[in-house]
Parts: C-alpha cells; sequence; structure tokens
C-alpha cells in the first residue's frame, strides 16, 4: 500500500495528494474506481491543451502567435491570410504541414480550432470577431477592437451572447508596470489625479507607416477583392493593401493605431470608463505620400467625475516628424506628485511640499508657525523607482498568459469587448474631431455620441 501510495503521489504530484487526502479520511480505503474519479477532478486546467488559429498573418499577428506558442500547452491550429506571401512565411515559420487557407470562415469551420487570433487590418475585426464568436471560438482581437464607433455596440452584443472569452490587444495593460502604477495609484502614492499625458514619438520611414512592399505584389499574389470586399470598391492597389494605415478605409490613423494603447493603459489605471469630452488637432506635416490621415496628432480630453475617480484631464501626443522627445510615454499628475508608468518600470516622483507664491497665504503661514519658520522638515524619498525582476518576459507574454487563463478557467479577462469599445471610441472619436474640425461629446457610460 505504501509503495503505491508513492507512486500515485509521484503522478498527481504532493498538492494533489494532499488534496486527496484531505478529501477522503482513509486513503488506504481507496478503491480503482476512487482513484480515477480523483485523477480526473485534479487535471489542472492551466495544463488543458488549446488550439489556436490566426488570422492575418502580417507583422503584428505572427508576434502575437509565436508569443501564444510561447506559453505551455498551445498549439497552432491553422492561419488565415489574404496574401501568398504570408501563407508561404507561416508554413516556413510553423510549419509546411498546418493548414492554411484565404477565407477565415475555413478556420471558423474547424471543429480543431478552440480560439482565434485576430491581426487583419482594422477595417476586418468587427466581421471576423463576429463570425468567430458565433461559431463558438474565443478570440483575441488586436486593437482597435472596431474600425468605427458604430460598430461596437455589435461586437459587444455578439459577445454577450456567445459566452467566450474575448481579449482585445492592447498588451500593456497586462504588464507588471501598469499593475504596479494601478496599485500606486489607488494607495495615493501621487494624491489626487487631476492630469494625464502620453505621447508616440518616431521618426523613420517605418515607424511612419511606409513599409516595404513586396516586389511580387499583384492580384495574383493578393485576394484584393475580399479586402475590399466590405469596403468602397477600388481597382488594386498595393500601397493600399500592405500600408493601410495610410487609408481610412482600412486604418483608423494615428489615434485609432497608437492612441487607443494610452486609453487602455489609462483606464485600466485609473478604473476609468473614459472621457466625455474630445477634440483633437493636428496636420500632415512631412509624409506627404497620398495618405490621407495627419503625422501629427494632438488629442484633449475631458474626463469627468466618477465613482471611480475624480475628474481630470488628459492630453495625447503623436509625432511622426519627431526629432527630440524619446519614444513612447505614459504620466499621471497627482496633488502630490506623478508617476511615469512604463511596462517594466514605474517611477514616482513626490513634492516635498507645496509652495505659494501668493503672500497672503505666505503670511498665513508665518502667523501660524512663527515660532518654527526655520525650522527644517523630515522629508521622503523624492523618487521611488520599480523595476520589474530580472528575466521579466514582458507585457505581450503576460497578455497571452491572461487570455488562456480566462479560457482554462471560465474566467474573465481585464481588456474584454466593453473595455476594449470604451478604449478605442475616444481614439477614433479624435478622428471624427480632426476631420469635422469639432468637439465631440460621448457618453462614457452608455458608450453612445452625445449630441
Ligand atoms: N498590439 C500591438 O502592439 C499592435 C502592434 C501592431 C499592430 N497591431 C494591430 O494588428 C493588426 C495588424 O497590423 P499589422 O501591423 O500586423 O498589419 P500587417 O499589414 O502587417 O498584417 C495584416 C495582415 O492581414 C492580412 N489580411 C488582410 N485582410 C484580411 C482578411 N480579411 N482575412 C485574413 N487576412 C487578412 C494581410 O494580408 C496581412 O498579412 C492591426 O489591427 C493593428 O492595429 C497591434
Amino acid at each position: 500500500m505504501k509503495s503505491n501510495r508513492r507512486s500515485f503521489i509521484k503522478k498527481v504530484g504532493l498538492a494533489g495528494a494532499a488534496a486527496i487526502a484531505a478529501s477522503h479520511t482513509s486513503f488506504s480505503g481507496t478503491k480503482e474506481k476512487d482513484i480515477h474519479f480523483i485523477t480526473r477532478s485534479l487535471r489542472s486546467p492551466e495544463n488543458t491543451p488549446l488550439r489556436v488559429a490566426l488570422i492575418g498573418a502580417g507583422g503584428m499577428g505572427s508576434e502575437d502567435m509565436n508569443t501564444a506558442l510561447k506559453h505551455d500547452h498551445i498549439s497552432i491550429a491553422g492561419v488565415c491570410d489574404l496574401y501568398q506571401g504570408r501563407i508561404d512565411q507561416a508554413k516556413e515559420k510553423w510549419g509546411s504541414g498546418i493548414f492554411t487557407t484565404g477565407d477565415h470562415k475555413e478556420i471558423l469551420k474547424r471543429s480543431d480550432v478552440d480560439a482565434v487570433i485576430v491581426g487583419t487590418p482594422d477595417h476586418w475585426h468587427k466581421q471576423i470577431c463576429i463570425d468567430a464568436l458565433n461559431a463558438g471560438k474565443h478570440v483575441y482581437c488586436e486593437k482597435p477592437m472596431v474600425h468605427s464607433v458604430k460598430e461596437g455596440h455589435d461586437v459587444i452584443n455578439a459577445w454577450r451572447k456567445s459566452g467566450k472569452v474575448f481579449q482585445v490587444g492592447s498588451q500593456g495593460l497586462s504588464s507588471l508596470g501598469n499593475e504596479k502604477a494601478k496599485q500606486l495609484l489607488a494607495e495615493g502614492a501621487i494624491g489626487k489625479l487631476n492630469y494625464a499625458e502620453g505621447f508616440w514619438a518616431r521618426h523613420s520611414p517605418e515607424g511612419a507607416w511606409q513599409y516595404n512592399i513586396p516586389k511580387d505584389a499583384s492580384p495574383q499574389t493578393v485576394d484584393w477583392k475580399r479586402y475590399i470586399s466590405n469596403t468602397v470598391d477600388r481597382p488594386f492597389d498595393a500601397m493600399r493593401f500592405f500600408r493601410w494605415r495610410n487609408y481610412l478605409d482600412y486604418g483608423t490613423a494615428m489615434s485609432g493605431d497608437l492612441f487607443v494603447h494610452l486609453f487602455s493603459s489609462l483606464h485600466f489605471i485609473t478604473n476609468s470608463k473614459g472621457p466625455e469630452q474630445i477634440a483633437a488637432m493636428g496636420g500632415l506635416r512631412y509624409w506627404k505620400d497620398g495618405r490621407e490621415v495627419p503625422d501629427v496628432l494632438l488629442g484633449m480630453f475631458n474626463y469627468p467625475d466618477s465613482a471611480e475617480h475624480a475628474g481630470f484631464n488628459l492630453s495625447l501626443r503623436c509625432n511622426f516628424v519627431d526629432g527630440t522627445s524619446g519614444t513612447t510615454y505614459l504620466r499621471l499628475v497627482g496633488s502630490e506628485g506623478s508617476m511615469n508608468v512604463e511596462w517594466d518600470r514605474v517611477t514616482v516622483q513626490k513634492n516635498t511640499s507645496v509652495h505659494s507664491d501668493d503672500p497672503f497665504l505666505q503670511a498665513k503661514s508665518q502667523e501660524t508657525s512663527s515660532a518654527y519658520a526655520d525650522r527644517k522638515k523630515m522629508i521622503g524619498p523624492l523618487e521611488t523607482i520599480y523595476n520589474a525582476e530580472e528575466g521579466y518576459k514582458g507585457a505581450h507574454y503576460d497578455h497571452f498568459g491572461n487570455f488562456f487563463h480566462a479560457i482554462r478557467t471560465k474566467g474573465t479577462v481585464a481588456e474584454d469587448p466593453v473595455f476594449g469599445f470604451r478604449a478605442a471610441a475616444p481614439a477614433l472619436l479624435c478622428n471624427d474631431s480632426y476631420f469635422k474640425n469639432k468637439h465631440i461629446n460621448w457618453d462614457p457610460i452608455k458608450m453612445e455620441v452625445r449630441s
């Protein structure tokens, strides 16, 4: 019996055996059929194999799939793309035997697909996500969740009906840095939040979306008809296929591409549902390559008083002709300090005291403390830096970890479609503000534009 017990413990692990011993007082009395029952109930949900297919195997979709495959018990179940070069690359990367297709519905029909990653240009997110949910697949959809504000509720409704896990791909909010910032803000590390700012600064052709056009790009290698089947009909144009971000039929301009990340992190850290006023200005200053969208964009946002936070203002900036100001940045400013938030680091800066130049306030303060006017004070550290431990696998890895964990435990994710829409909408409305030259009023609770 002892040796049976030893080999049993080896099989199910010590913790598992302890759990069994706790639930069955007489271990020695355990019969074969009980062991079957016990073994089944002890299978960790984290070990459940999941088969993931990729729809849109370009730059980010491929990175998503590679990151997903770094997790245990994840395998690739297929790839869908409209450009033959991407299909060929997928076979080189993940094996010549994988299932490939140019029609996302062929992926969704397969019973060996548990979840899909949607890495297509933005104008395909809504339809493919809804089709995937209706087919009973879990969905990881790249940001921004939708191409236009009017698509948001359709995705939310399809998700609610499906009972599946749906996570949007602004991976930063799963980072150690964002989690630490959320905790620090709640603990009052910077006092009461009143302002936040963020920016993306780039200065390179690739950074400004001038991607290489493959030499073999043609209607023979690209399924152009399908690509434009849900938008304006046009003759084949390789620029519009490979540099889709520059055109509004497919992309969502700087704000949909980049501001959305800052909204996601900010909303996660503050628990905010979003701003109620949105205004954007900008211009096309440098990359005049036929694009329809600006290369410098400023956004201003008013966050109202809410159950989650006091009112504050947000200012965002995106500059593709930026020679000076670094790369990406998110900063929260409160009454007692500020916090720079990166995915693997948070830097808190504190004020020692608040000095006022107002003569009345200065006289008042001298009256109340004249006996100790020149006495020095104890001061805490002015700057505290929290760094991720060495070997941290990063936000993207964590984001997929959260997605798979939710699927396996029938749980939830932070960046679900409601969260994803609340992050996407103010970003997309920046384009409305910019192009229509007007302020936009948004209801962040009902998720509707206010007239
Ligand atoms: N989370 C991030 O940090 C991050 C970074 C970059 C891009 N993105 C997002 O990822 C998505 C893809 O961006 P990208 O830079 O990888 O673009 P990309 O052009 O490199 O890749 C898009 C791929 O989708 C394919 N495609 C187009 N329509 C399709 C359809 N209907 N069905 C199947 N495949 C289709 C194209 O052939 C292409 O291979 C975008 O939504 C973008 O906003 C997210």
